[in-house]
């Protein structure tokens, strides 16, 4: 019998764990599932019992990979897979998998909620702005940024995106690409970020990019902290009184936002943008799905260290 963890620090919905077990009682699998663990030795503990394992943002360094010595694949029910140390689970000879899209409109509303809080002054009673009739920027184009095209548009924004990837998807449903990145936070009234924390994006949004902001501009980060170039973001906000901060990350230097900027940012208390019933569901039956394609008809579709 394949045994199967489903290893999330920061739990699935209990209907989505419910049909997630039954796909794997279906297939002859037997589930253990390890929610809200405290500490790594719990994780290792169960890692080194597993065939195959579900996670969401949870850290699976090498540690973790060498000490699942019956691990065959990982799936990251989700999109971001940077929690996972792909060079370590390839040695291991471990496949690795995420869920693209499954959890993207939860993300996407997620983003479009923030934009909205920051353009009401948080709600504070203070006179605020609204989404119609402002310019949205995208940084980005992939599941999520479509998803935040659809809701801003149907609210009346002027949508406009910066993509390297995907220009072809973004023309063929008339979005304008801009030349730039710069061009993008130039004429964005709200920029929302939608790159992965790799390669050419991490720290891309510094100040290069940043000063060509208009005061007043709100910033949107449901993608990863470290895309964003913190001390350059500071940097801006001392110099552009009228930005502001939405993030779904803390960032590293909370400190300096609490004592510099209040009523100018806003920090989810824990990462909350795939934290719905639909999301969890969705990502987490694909993940079901895929291990058991994996283990029955060799299926590597969603494989990330190819
Ligand atoms: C993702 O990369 O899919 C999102 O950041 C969701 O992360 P979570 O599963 O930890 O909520």
């Amino acid at each position: 019998m394949r045994k199967i963890l489903i290893a999330t620090e920061k739990p699935f919905a209990p209907v989505a764990v419910k049909k997630i077990t039954k796909i794997f009682d279906k297939a002859g699998y037997k589930v253990t599932l390890l929610e809200r663990y405290t500490s790594k030795t719990g994780l290792l503990e169960a890692i080194a019992k597993a065939e195959a394992a579900i996670i969401r943002s949870d850290i699976f360094d090498a540690e973790v990979l060498s000490a699942g010595k019956n691990l065959k694949i990982v799936v990251r029910a989700g999109a971001g897979y940077d929690n996972v140390d792909l060079k370590a689970a390839t040695e291991n000879g471990i496949v690795v998998m995420n869920t693209p899209g499954q959890n993207a409109n939860a993300v996407a509303e997620l983003a479009i909620g923030m934009a909205i809080l920051g353009l009401r002054e948080m709600f504070s009673g203070k006179p605020g702005g609204e989404m119609r009739g402002r310019t949205l920027g995208l940084h980005g184009f992939g599941f999520v940024a479509r998803n935040v095209f659809r809701i801003a548009r149907a609210m009346g924004m002027k949508v406009i995106v910066y993509t390297r990837y995907s220009k072809a998807a973004a023309a063929a449903i008339g979005l304008k690409v801009t030349s730039s990145l710069e061009d993008l936070y130039e004429k964005s009234d709200v920029v929302s970020i939608h790159v992965p924390a790799r390669g050419e994006h991490l720290k891309s949004v510094s100040y290069e990019v940043l000063k060509h902001l208009k005061d007043g501009s709100i910033i949107v980060n449901t993608a990863r902290k470290e895309v964003i170039n913190e001390p350059d973001l500071i940097r801006i906000m001392e110099e552009k009184p009228g930005i502001k901060y939405m993030s779904d990350l803390t960032p590293d230097m909370l400190g300096e936002f609490e004592a510099k900027f209040p009523g100018r940012y806003f920090f989810t208390p824990k990462k909350a943008g795939a934290q719905t019933a639909e999301a969890n569901l969705n990502a987490g039956l694909a993940a079901a799905e895929q291990i058991v394609d994996f283990f029955e008809k060799g299926d590597t579709t969603y494989q990330v260290n190819k």
